[in-house]
Formats: C-alpha cells, sequence, structure tokens
C-alpha cells in the first residue's frame, strides 16, 4: 500500500468546466452503479429527522457543564455526527471563509490550474480522489491544503487569489484548532478518560491539521451520480462548515440517508475512523456522502483534526479487557490515509479491514 503514484492515470476533466459547458447528460465516468444513486424518488430519507444541535454557549459560564457532556455522548454514540452553534468561532469569519473559497473557484481555469494537484500529496487544486484507473468519479472538484504540522504547511502553496485568501485560511485553521482541542478534551471526559487523554494518544501539541475544500458544481442528472460518494472520514474529528443555503450532505441512520439541515452558523462535527480504532469502538465513525443538484452549486470546507502522523494508532489500553480484546491492528495515520488516497472513497471498509483476526 505504500508506493505512490507520482501522475493521475488519466487526463483530469474539472467537474466545473464540464458543468459550465452545459452538458444535459452526465458522462459515463461520473453515472454510478443503481445502488449507489441518491434514488430521489422515492425519498427514503425521514424529512423530520436531523443531527442533533448542541449550543456550546455554556462552556465559557460556569463549571457544570454535564448537560453539553451529555448531549455530546448521546450524539456521538447514535448518530457519531453533531451540529454546534455558539462553539466560539466569528460567524463573520465562516462566512468570509467560504466566500473567499466560492470567488476561488470562480477565477479563470487558468489560475486555478497553478495549483493542479498530483496523487503524490494531493496539495492543490484536484478533481479526483483515488488513482484507480477506469474508476467511476464524483461530481466535485477540491482544493486540499496542509495547516498542521507547520513543517508541512506551504503558503506558497496556497492561493494567492483572491488577496485576501491566505491570511484568512490562516486565521480560520487557527480557530478551528481550539474549536478541535476543545471537542476532544469533551470526547475524552465522556470517553472515562481524564480529559486530556484523548489529545495525547493524539500526539499532543503535534496534532495534524488539513482542510479540503470542496466544490460541487450544479447537476443536469443529480439522480444519477453523488458530490462525494459515501464514506467515513479517515482522520480523528472533521469540522465541517457548509454552506447553509444548500443542502447536500447525507449521513447514513441503519438503512437510509437523512440529509443534514445546518443551523445558521453552525458547524458539523463527526468522528473519524481515528477515533474509533482508539476508542476501540466505542465511538464509530459514521458512513456520510453528498448529493448535488441541477439549480445550485455548493461550498464546503473541511477541516480534519488528525493524530500525528507518524504515531502508530490502536485502541488504547483503558478499552481493551480480556471480554473485549483490540478490534483493530495499530497503524499510523500515514499509512492509513493511503487507502482513500489510493481507491478513492468506499464506505467504512477501510477501518473494516484492520480489524484483527479473531
Ligand atoms: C468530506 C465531506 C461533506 C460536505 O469532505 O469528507 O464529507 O458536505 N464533506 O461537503
Ligand atoms: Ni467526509
Amino acid at each position: 500500500m505504500s508506493s505512490l503514484q507520482q501522475v493521475w492515470p488519466e487526463p483530469i476533466v474539472r467537474v466545473q468546466s464540464l458543468s459550465e459547458t452545459g452538458v444535459s447528460e452526465v458522462p459515463d465516468r461520473y453515472i454510478k452503479p443503481p445502488s449507489e444513486r441518491p434514488s430521489l424518488e422515492p425519498q427514503p430519507v425521514v424529512e423530520e429527522t436531523n443531527i442533533p444541535l448542541i449550543d456550546l454557549g455554556d462552556l465559557l459560564v460556569g463549571d457544570d457543564h454535564s448537560t453539553i457532556l451529555n448531549q455530546i455522548s448521546e450524539a456521538c454514540r447514535d448518530w457519531g455526527f453533531f451540529q454546534v452553534v455558539n462553539h466560539g468561532v466569528s460567524v463573520e469569519l465562516m462566512h468570509r471563509a467560504l466566500q473567499l473559497w466560492a470567488h476561488f473557484f470562480h477565477l479563470p481555469i487558468g489560475e486555478k490550474l497553478i495549483y493542479a494537484n498530483s496523487p503524490l500529496t494531493f496539495e492543490g487544486y484536484g478533481s479526483r480522489l483515488g488513482v484507480e484507473k477506469g474508476a467511476i468519479l464524483d461530481w466535485s472538484d477540491y482544493f486540499f491544503l496542509n495547516y498542521l504540522p507547520e513543517t508541512l504547511r506551504d503558503h506558497n502553496k496556497w492561493p494567492t487569489l483572491p488577496p485576501s485568501l491566505r491570511e484568512t485560511v490562516d486565521e480560520y485553521c487557527r480557530e478551528l484548532v481550539k474549536l478541535g482541542g476543545t471537542l476532544m478534551k469533551l470526547f475524552s471526559i465522556n470517553l472515562g478518560l481524564g480529559e486530556d487523554h484523548l489529545q495525547k494518544a493524539f500526539g499532543g501539541d503535534d496534532i495534524g491539521a488539513c482542510m479540503r475544500v470542496n466544490f460541487y458544481p450544479k447537476c443536469p442528472q443529480p439522480d444519477l451520480t453523488l458530490g462525494l460518494s459515501s464514506h467515513s472520514d479517515p482522520g480523528g474529528m472533521t469540522i465541517l462548515l457548509p454552506d447553509d443555503h444548500v443542502a447536500g450532505l447525507q449521513v447514513r441512520r441503519g438503512d437510509s440517508w437523512v440529509t443534514v439541515k445546518v443551523a445558521p452558523g453552525a458547524f458539523v462535527i463527526n468522528i473519524g475512523d481515528q477515533i474509533q480504532v482508539l476508542s476501540n469502538a466505542n465511538y464509530k465513525s459514521v458512513e456520510h456522502r453528498v448529493i448535488v443538484n441541477s439549480a445550485k452549486e455548493r461550498v464546503s470546507l473541511a477541516f480534519f483534526y488528525n493524530p500525528k502522523s507518524d504515531l502508530p494508532i490502536g485502541p488504547l489500553k483503558e478499552f481493551v479487557t480480556p471480554d473485549f480484546p483490540a478490534l483493530y491492528t495499530p497503524t499510523t495515520f500515514n499509512e492509513y490515509r493511503q487507502y482513500i488516497r489510493m481507491k478513492g472513497p468506499r464506505g467504512k471498509s477501510q477501518v473494516e479491514s484492520l480489524k484483527c483476526p479473531h
């Protein structure tokens, strides 16, 4: 799994360019097998259902955070997903970051191609995950960048346009590292560990953090394809800022998909595979996907809070007993994420593949 490919197996087509040429049919490369299509009719989703909404405002006052802790605990166990408001990150900054990235994707193609990425690091402007020749692709483009560790942060790989984008990305990521740290403490306490334990298991101050900006162009036949195929996030935790005007994110709930309705100013938080592994499946990462639509494009910022990349991550001893042995073989995150980088998003097959033979 470690031989890294230097170049894409086929010429890259920018989905945005396809969309803007006004194609009336989705090319075959993007047509999902029937079992993976969003099947808009009949609607499989219970309309009234939504992921839990949790107000973090009270974390700033008093010492008794038991209500918030309980809400988060239930959401982690029941959904693997929740949204938070009053999280301490300025709503103005969130809005600015989204606007700047939307602006970036509307620059002339030449401006974006300066940052065209390769499968070696994935950094930059991309249009596919996975390097398998002939794979069915998703209806999206993206921009991927590294924030932590600082040795991987290279401002020269971030867009110079629009002018204030680099500064805004720095400011945004700094705030999200803080929010991530707060959530790590809450997860750690809820898992019955000391509040710093989970963070230490991630490598303490040496965590990794990166961001993928997803751009989902309008799609002429949204019932045949997906903006992002079903997957669980390989990292520790994801802090997602979706456009709150355009729905698209769906979370698996048993056999159906729940379309997330995002509250204004909210972040969507989800548990990634690394927390599933560390907690020996006390918490589980949950599959999700993105549907597209013919009326509106959509932008989302996915910030990934990850363990230090060369640390072997396996179940913590607190979760391993003779009755409940370790479920997973320790693996570094660097090694782990090669799977999605080679094969693209594939449900929960990766974390399943780590299972120890018992
Ligand atoms: C992701 C992801 C959801 C979205 O980037 O991993 O799940 O709404 N994004 O864009
Ligand atoms: Ni995801």
